[in-house]
């Protein structure tokens, strides 16, 4: 059972040049994976990058076209059967009956995996009541607000406590409060020894949840590590600056490129600029902190207001922007996701 192979070495996915092709479309080209037990691994990549088609294949319903993909140590082509009965999928797939209230689909599920009804009727209770739904119970799915019907979604697809938890976008297109709740969600599942893959298309929740990540882009690994390897792999950390008056932005933008010698990003937002550091100390020993405040000492002594400066590691956003030479454009991958999903 569970603390079986929980006991076991080995890791719960590991794949070897894992390749899916539709048509001349490499969706997934060659990637490799390792991914502990025990662990939340994110997989962030923007809309088309490969990532439901990597899940797929690792749940067994897609076969690859090559490489290779193992399962708490089961072949997902040879012993398909053997990686069903240790993995749930949840996200962009639906598990749940639309007109049937939220116990119904619950007791369901419970009863098809074999418990008793007495049993199937308690643990829907208990999920009902811990993601929230108690209230929302009786009501049929169909009725539900997308927050709502990604919870039980969720709390299908860990009726029995998987080993194996895929969660595919879990969140997108969920507003801020309901992105929250289904965090706390996810905390709570790997907190029961429950090792979880996250696709995702946002950095920050990548950031928030996973302790490993890929960054998956055009069907392929582009970046693996800890965050903290991530963000050093970019080598450099990122210096933050907000004017007081956005018209004296083009002269603090010469000064910090001059002062900082590194490319400033001009925000969004009319007064506030991002210089990139390197991690390191320069030829001369002069490290970032030293830099920065240097370069906000000239901003002073030029005349140049400043509300607000920081030094930090910088973003996932950033890193996403330095390993791919694009933005991840959230704004264009969002509308399109939503699209998808009402147009379904
Ligand atoms: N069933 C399919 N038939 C043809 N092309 C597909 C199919 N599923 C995915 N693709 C293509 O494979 C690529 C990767 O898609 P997908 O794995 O869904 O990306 P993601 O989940 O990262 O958004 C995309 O170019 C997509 O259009
Ligand atoms: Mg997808």
């Amino acid at each position: 059972m569970k603390s079986d192979h929980l006991a076991g070495g080995g890791p719960a996915i590991e794949t070897a040049g894992l390749v899916k092709t539709f048509g001349d479309n490499r969706a997934v080209d060659g990637v490799d994976l390792r991914i502990e037990r025990g662990t939340v691994y994110g997989l962030l990549g923007p809309n088309g990058a490969g990532k439901t088609t990597t899940v797929r294949m690792l749940a067994t319903l897609l076969r690859p076209d090559g490489g290779e993909a193992h399962v708490f140590g089961h072949d997902v082509v040879r012993e398909a059967d053997a990686v069903r009965s240790r993995v749930s999928l949840t996200g962009q797939y639906a598990s749940v009956d639309e007109d049937l209230t939220g116990t119904e689909n619950l007791v369901l599920l419970a009863r098809l995996t074999g418990h008793s009804k007495k049993a199937s009727y308690e643990r829907a209770a208990q999920l009902l009541a811990a993601f929230g739904l108690s209230e929302a119970a009786g009501r049929q799915v169909k009725h539900y607000s997308g927050g709502m019907r990604r919870r039980i979604d969720i709390a299908a697809s860990i009726l029995n406590t998987p080993d194996l938890l895929f969660l595919d976008e879990p969140t997108t297109g969920l507003d801020p409060r309901s992105r929250n709740q289904v965090w706390e969600i996810v905390r709570a599942v790997v907190a029961q020894g429950t090792t979880v893959l996250l696709t995702t298309q946002y950095l920050d929740e990548a950031d928030q949840l996973a302790s490993r990540i890929a960054v998956i882009d055009k069907g392929k690994v582009i970046a693996e590590g800890t965050k903290g390897e991530l963000k050093a792999s970019v080598g450099a950390g990122a210096v933050h600056v907000r004017l007081r008056d956005a018209d004296q932005r083009p002269d603090a933008e010469l000064l910090l490129r001059q002062a900082l010698d590194a490319d400033v990003q001009l925000e969004p937002d009319p007064v506030a600029l991002t210089a990139r550091v390197g991690s390191n100390g320069d030829a001369n020993g002069v490290g970032p902190s030293e830099k920065a405040s240097r370069a906000l000492a000239e901003l002073a002594r030029a005349g140049i207001i400043v509300d607000n400066f920081s030094l930090g590691q910088p973003s996932l956003d950033e890193v996403f922007l330095a390993l791919t030479g694009s933005p991840t454009d959230h704004d264009r991958t969002t509308d399109e996701a939503q699209t998808k999903e009402a147009t379904a």
